[in-house]
């Protein structure tokens, strides 16, 4: 099959021509990005079924790096199997990647305990570690577009999120931690008794992280950023869906200048490879994001193996609420990109869009319009809004969810199937009178699919958008401050927006109540949980004062 190429930068001439939007590193805002890709876009969904049906463009980027990494080296699992990570766009083999199991995930925790133990890492000034991370926030920039394009490759996401977002956030992130490194410490405390009480700081020890595949690197920044920061060692499995750029930015982290064993890869399955590293008794702290279901499992593997604490990034099903001061027109673009943003594939994903009676019909019709016009096809396209979904698992899961919704008599305004005969695509699909006891109301559907459902007052939006085993965060749109205020503190959310959504600043804290998680990320919170604090208490003798 004659498949196009496409130059590598391809994301130069889009930048200039929204040189605000999309200066690298400081837009921290993918709502900003999403914006302007739909202003520079304007295609109709007869052009988009073209766009998914025409041979996939190559990608601009090879793949270098299939191995696991393990002690500083690139190395063959000890089976010597490996697994195929897919093309979303296609089905097809991308690359073959070496499958870590319960012998290599041995091999990853033996070298990270070593570089923990007798390594320079937990022992040179945080300065140096800081530098360290610096120097690799540097290759990152320098590297932005080829890691991008296997970052599209893998996951399907559009190749200008990749690299004028995506990227730059995550270079941004590993900034932050870097400025963190020198800048934790302990304390000395007041005791009643002649005592000097300090407080040490110290690293936790070997860190084990587990990710999905939706933001393969952002959620690789939000693990390994703030672990290094504090003087941990890593082993990371990366998802069986998206091995690629962890591997590539992995190797950038060693050019610049990490020590062998700090960081280990292990590519491969959650049962077999995941399993391992969350029951593993070197392991001291355990990380995890990816679906409720799972987190459940790896929360009872820490407890029977050694107790690591864990901390767990799940599930949502989040409230969008557009109240009735809203000005529809904006409201509903915000509503739209803040579900249908990455595919749907979000955690945070806006998928209960709760619309108050009186801008209703207003809402819906707009809603739809976007839907409509919404820009799907080949991820390495320019202009592209929406690539296909991860994987087949997801995409039969998808079309499931919109069975229902039908079935259960929601009604289907817009998309609601596949979008040409090849890969994953799914056409942006929106239900409207919906209601709060159906599935695609409940569950976490995590594809391109709206929910519309309507309510009448404040009191009654908060009850139902809090009658849900998740909570990780919600979208507030008014402008009446009081409305805000109400809403901010009703809601059982980790993440409240106003007026914006998925706004994903290395300084803003991520997580969720109730089965949405525990713990925060990012932010100086994230810091507390690769940290282990020591109270020394020394006796004084004769003290001056106490
Ligand atoms: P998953 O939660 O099973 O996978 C996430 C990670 O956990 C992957 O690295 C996987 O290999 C690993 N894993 C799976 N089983 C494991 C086990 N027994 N022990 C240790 N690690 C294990 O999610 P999956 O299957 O990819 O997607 C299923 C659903 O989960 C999605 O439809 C979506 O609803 C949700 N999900 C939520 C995400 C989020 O960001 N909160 C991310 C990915 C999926
Ligand atoms: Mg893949």
């Amino acid at each position: 099959m004659a498949a196009r190429r496409i130059p590598l930068l391809l994301s130069r001439s889009f930048t200039s021509s929204s040189p605000t939007l999309f200066s690298r590193g400081r837009d921290s805002s993918l709502c900003r990005a999403a914006a302007a890709a739909a202003a520079s876009c304007g295609y109709s969904t007869a052009s988009s079924a073209a766009a998914a049906a025409e041979d996939p463009i190559t990608p601009p980027v090879k793949v270098d790096y299939t191995q696991l990494l393990i002690n500083g080296q690139f190395v063959d699992s000890a089976s010597g199997k490996t697994f195929p990570s897919l093309d979303p766009r296609t089905g097809d083999v991308i690359a073959h990647v070496a499958e870590g199991e319960a012998e290599d995930v041995n091999r990853a925790v033996s070298a990270a305990r070593k570089a923990f133990d007798e390594g320079p890492w937990p022992r040179m000034t945080a300065y140096e570690r800081s530098k360290i991370i610096l120097r690799f926030a540097d290759l990152l920039e320098r590297h932005n577009d080829e890691i991008a394009a296997l970052e599209t490759w893998d996951n399907g996401k559009p190749f200008e999120q990749s690299a004028q977002t995506e990227v730059p956030m995550t270079t941004r992130l590993f900034r932050y931690y870097a400025g963190w490194a020198d800048k934790i410490q302990g304390l000395t405390a007041p005791a009643d008794g002649p005592y000097h009480v300090q407080t040490l700081h110290e690293p936790i020890g070997v860190a084990g992280q587990i990710i999905p595949w939706n933001f393969p690197l952002l959620m690789f920044a939000w693990k390994v950023g703030p672990a290094l920061a504090c003087g941990n060692t890593i082993v990371l499995k990366t998802a069986e869906q998206t091995p690629l750029s962890a591997l590539y930015v992995s190797k950038l982290l060693h050019e610049a200048g990490l020590p062998p064993g700090v960081l280990n890869i292990v590519s491969g399955y959650g049962p077999t490879a995941g399993a391992a590293l969350a029951s593993h008794m070197e392991v001291d702290k355990l990380a995890f994001t990816g679906s409720t279901t799972t987190g459940k499992i790896v929360l009872q593997l820490a407890a029977k193996s050694n107790l690591k604490p864990v901390t767990l990034e799940l599930g949502g099903k989040s409230p969008f609420i557009v109240c009735e001061d809203a000005d529809v027109d904006k409201a509903a673009e915000l509503a739209h990109y803040a579900l249908f943003f990455n595919q749907g594939q979000c955690c945070c994903a806006g998928s209960r869009t709760f619309v108050h009676e009186s801008v209703y019909d207003q809402f819906v019709e707009k809603a739809n319009a976007l839907a409509m016009k919404r820009v799907v096809g080949d991820p390495f396209k320019g202009g592209i809004q929406q690539g296909p979904q991860i994987d087949s698992e997801q995409f039969e899961k998808i079309l499931k969810y919109i069975r229902s919704g039908v079935d259960g008599g929601a009604k289907l305004e817009t998309g609601g199937e596949r979008l040409g005969s090849k890969g994953y695509y799914i056409k942006p699909t929106v239900f409207t009178d919906v209601k709060d006891d159906m599935l695609i109301a409940k569950d976490e559907i995590f594809g391109p699919v709206q929910s519309i459902l309507k309510y009448k007052d404040l009191d009654e939006v908060i009850q139902r958008s809090n009658a849900s085993q998740y909570g990780l965060a919600a979208g507030v749109f008014t402008h009446n401050l009081d409305t805000a205020n109400t809403l901010m503190r009703a809601l059982r959310v980790g993440t409240v927006w106003i007026n914006c959504f998925d706004v994903f600043d290395a300084a803003i804290p991520f997580g969720g109540y109730k089965q949405s998680g525990q713990g925060r990320e990012k932010s100086f919170y994230s810091l507390s949980n690769y940290l282990q604090v020591k109270a020394v208490v020394t006796a004084l003798k004769n003290p001056a004062w106490l």
